[in-house]
């Protein structure tokens, strides 16, 4: 489905003497497919537009657009491309409830009014498809480990089909191998499902090696949508708004800058923004191939 978010302005407390200002005149467009990262320092407004999405949060004042529908339309056609949108919170592993893994990932579908048996099938699908799989479905969601938990509360989302996935900062405070487990949930999520995503991410490794365009909000202002290549070349205005550039970027820039380098007459294109591309072009210093 095509998103396209117009104008949105968002106030909390509206008119209260606390009220505050969240999001000024966001305005993008995102078509099917599309793997978006969202990025910003805390608080600069990237909870607040995702909720939007879902209709969860109305605009103070503009519109998002489902397929040309707004979302906030009172109709039949308004609600069921809401539910075509799958939000997943800031550590959703707090929401799982059910017994087991399985009757967890079960009751989203279930609820769409799918059968015992059908709601099983989507759930085993959408479970395998996040890494998790045999006796696990069968545990208490209490007894997995913290990225496995974070993995089902996914599953129970990407269970309901959605045509657009929301993930609101999937890997936070996990330790290395669940982060990892995560990242590796969403390249399968993106390699067998047609399906759009929003990633918001702190962690810009992870932008680079999965999206293919990045939106920037400071104090709830777009202020800049493009590639990972283009965003990424922007690392004095990134650094300057609390923002890092990949590990890999920060590396070619440092090396390219190398006054031995200079002196042997090397140049080195400084635009790699993953190890994969850092290393390619190294490589071609030395005059090889991978
Ligand atoms: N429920 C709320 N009531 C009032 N202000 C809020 C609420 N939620 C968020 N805010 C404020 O809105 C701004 C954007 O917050 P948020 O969307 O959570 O940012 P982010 O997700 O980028 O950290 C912040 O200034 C935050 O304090
Ligand atoms: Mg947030």
């Amino acid at each position: 489905m095509q998103l396209k978010v117009e104008k949105l302005t968002h106030i909390y407390s509206e008119g209260l003497p606390f009220e505050s200002l969240a999001m000024t005149d966001v305005s993008f467009t995102m078509e099917q497919g599309e793997f978006a990262a969202l990025i910003g320092h805390t608080g600069s407004g990237k909870s607040t537009l995702i909720q939007h999405i879902n209709g969860l949060l109305k605009p103070t004042s503009g519109h998002v657009y489902l397929d040309g529908v707004d979302v906030n339309e009172k109709s039949p056609e308004a609600r069921a491309l809401r539910r075509r949108i799958g939000l997943v919170f800031q550590y959703p592993e707090y929401q799982l409830f059910e017994e087991t893994v399985l009757k967890d990932v079960c009751f989203g579908p279930k609820n769409l009014g799918l059968s015992e048996e059908e709601a099983e099938e989507v759930s085993r699908e959408a479970l395998a498809l996040v890494g998790i799989t045999g006796e696990k479905l069968e545990r208490s969601p209490f007894n997995l480990s913290g990225g496995e938990k974070r993995r089902v509360a996914i599953a129970g989302v990407l269970a309901m089909d959605p045509e657009l996935l929301i993930l609101d900062e999937p890997t936070a405070g996990l330790d290395p191998r669940g982060h990892a487990e995560i990242l590796d949930a969403v390249r399968r999520i993106r390699e067998k499902k047609n399906m759009s995503i929003i990633m918001v991410s702190h962690n810009m490794d992870d932008v680079a090696s999965l999206a293919d365009r990045v939106l920037v909000l400071e104090d709830g202002r777009l202020i800049m949508d493009g590639s990972p290549r283009e965003i990424f070349a922007r690392g004095e205005e990134l650094r300057a708004i609390g923002l890092e550039i990949p590990s890999a970027k920060d590396f070619m820039e440092k090396l390219a800058k190398m006054p031995a380098l200079k002196e042997k007459g090397l140049e080195i294109d400084d635009g790699a923004i993953t190890i994969d591309e850092a290393q390619e072009e190294i490589l071609k210093l030395f005059g090889s191939k991978a």
